[in-house]
């Protein structure tokens, strides 16, 4: 099936992790050109060969400077950027409850995964408006989190569920630079990637987690990237937008105790 995505120029951040970089392969193939943003190393990103149609550039997402400079570099190497997907994001490693969370904790997950969408967002439309087309997609990539919340993540859980009222409003804003812009968001469920591989090599945590989804399974990092890259494609997904699609295995909610921790202190009374 042909996406459309041919010379179609993408930016992505988080570029260099786990669903970032199976996003930009996908693209590649698709015979786009991509402007990958990485944060602390470039990883496996200048080994993608892609006859010069990627480049990079780091970014840290929570520098508007940064940004900034990042989609500049972008429209100097391949013009106007057609698709920007908010893929960054960050998780604390350890959970902790609400109550011992430090204000510095809530802050930086916050200011990552939520204000980075927000500068990145903010700089794809500055680029709409000095390059004005019919077209343009803009994707942000949330969380199961954000739905079902988590306990112990709750910095995390809500920087995903703001990003649903980000989408919710640039789908209406995004109109007045292009057209017929879209905006939408994919929300992984649990996918193999570093950053969730402490918890998925965890037999007791993997049981927890399948006794949730119906097809007993955590998600491969294609399984998100497709996703995404249905989102960006005006061919396949051009009628779609302020769609959050939930990319989990059916995932209805989370398994909150085992069966022996269900009674110990629910007694009815
Ligand atoms: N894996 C899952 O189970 C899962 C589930 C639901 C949602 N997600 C979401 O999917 C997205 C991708 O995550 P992933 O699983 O692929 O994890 P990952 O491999 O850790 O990738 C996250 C990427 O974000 C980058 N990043 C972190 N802080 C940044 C900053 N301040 N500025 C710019 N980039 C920054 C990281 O770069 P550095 O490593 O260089 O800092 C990394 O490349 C995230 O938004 C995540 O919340 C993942």
């Amino acid at each position: 099936m042909d996406t459309g995505l041919k010379n179609k120029h993408i930016l992505i951040t988080g570029a260099a992790g786990g669903i970032g970089l199976e996003t930009v392969k996908t693209f590649l193939r698709e015979g786009a050109r991509v402007t990958a943003l990485y944060h602390r190393g470039e990883g496996e990103l200048p080994s993608l060969a892609a006859d010069g149609r990627l480049t990079t550039v780091s970014a840290d997402v929570r520098r508007e400077e940064d940004v900034r400079a990042a989609f500049r570099h972008a429209s100097e190497t391949f013009g106007r950027v057609d698709v920007s997907v908010s893929n960054a994001g960050i998780a604390n490693e350890e959970g902790i409850g609400v109550h011992e969370m430090s204000l510095e904790q809530w802050n930086r997950t916050l200011t990552v995964n939520l204000t980075g969408a927000f500068l990145c967002a903010k700089y794809f439309f500055k680029n709409l408006e000095e390059f004005p087309g019919k077209s343009a997609a803009l994707v942000l990539v949330g969380s199961t989190a954000g739905i079902f919340g988590e306990a112990w993540y709750s910095d995390y859980a809500t920087s995903k569920a703001g990003m649903y009222g980000l989408m919710m409003s640039l789908k209406n804003e995004i109109v007045y630079l292009a057209h017929r812009g879209r905006v939408n968001m994919v929300n992984p469920g649990w996918t193999r990637t570093p950053m969730a591989e402490g918890a998925l090599t965890d037999v007791e945590m993997v049981k927890r987690i399948h006794q949730t989804i119906p097809m007993k399974k955590t998600a491969t990092t294609k399984d998100i990237a497709h996703a995404i890259v249905f989102l960006s494609s005006d061919q396949l997904a051009g009628h779609i937008s302020g769609q959050s699609i939930t990319v989990a295995g059916g995932m209805e909610g989370r398994a909150l105790y085992t069966p022996d921790e269900a009674l110990s202190w629910g007694d009815g009374k």
